[in-house]
């Protein structure tokens, strides 16, 4: 599937109520960093129901979310009353490629599992929206599907070289941890955590 046919998927992904990332708790990375900042303000690009952006403001973030999926907005809005942080934590409708609604205030931008769906306009778009609205200094911690072949078709998931090419001039890699990470019944697929700071 192409990545333009990325709404369209995610959308019928919501829609079905399979949500392989569905849990209340964000992955172990996100926790690990929470323990290891002092709060400020964090952004989550493709938050989805807001498992990280709830989790932070939890431990005193102000948090933001930002996805382009009606139903996961809601959810995400939904699931903050009920765990009683509404008041840090806003969730916006909205693409990760057009961020000018946000200011430039943000200590920590987090995307588990978005930007690798984006196609190679829409990365130059989002890498300077990154960059846009965080501070000098501030973390960018991004969990992406990899690809794994060498292959110049569309497809999904981004080239590691992809990754650095995009974000090594304007933002300093500080670690990266690569892995394969197995959804469902599905065979595992390549991945990676990549940890960078903005220049
Ligand atoms: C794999 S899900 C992960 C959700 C969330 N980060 C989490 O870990 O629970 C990726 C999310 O990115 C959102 N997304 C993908 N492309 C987007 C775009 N261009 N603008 C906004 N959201 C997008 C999807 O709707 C989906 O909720």
């Amino acid at each position: 599937m192409s990545k333009q046919d990325a709404y369209s998927r995610l959308l019928a992904r919501y829609e079905s109520g399979r949500v392989p990332w569905g849990d209340d708790l964000p992955p172990p990375e996100i926790m690990e960093l929470a323990e290891n900042l002092s709060p400020g303000r964090a952004l989550d690009l493709g938050c989805g129901y807001g498992r990280a952006a709830i989790y932070l403001a939890q431990r005193g973030w102000q948090a933001e979310g930002v996805d382009f999926i009606s139903l996961a907005i809601t959810k995400a809005i939904a699931r903050a009353e009920r765990v009683g942080v509404s008041e840090l934590v806003k969730f916006h409708l909205g693409r990760v490629t057009d961020l000018s609604f946000l200011p430039e205030s943000f200590d920590l931008v987090l995307d588990v599992g978005c930007m690798h769906t984006l196609g190679d306009a829409d990365l130059v778009r989002y890498r300077d929206s990154v960059h846009r609205v965080l501070k000098p200094g501030g973390r960018y911690v991004l969990f992406a599907h990899l690809r794994d072949d060498d292959a110049d078709v569309p497809g999904r998931g981004i080239y590691e070289k992809g990754v650095y090419e995009l974000f090594n001039s304007q933002f300093t890699l500080e670690n990266v941890c690569l892995g394969k990470t197995q959804v469902e019944d599905k065979p595992p697929w390549s991945s990676a955590w990549f940890w960078y700071r903005r220049d």
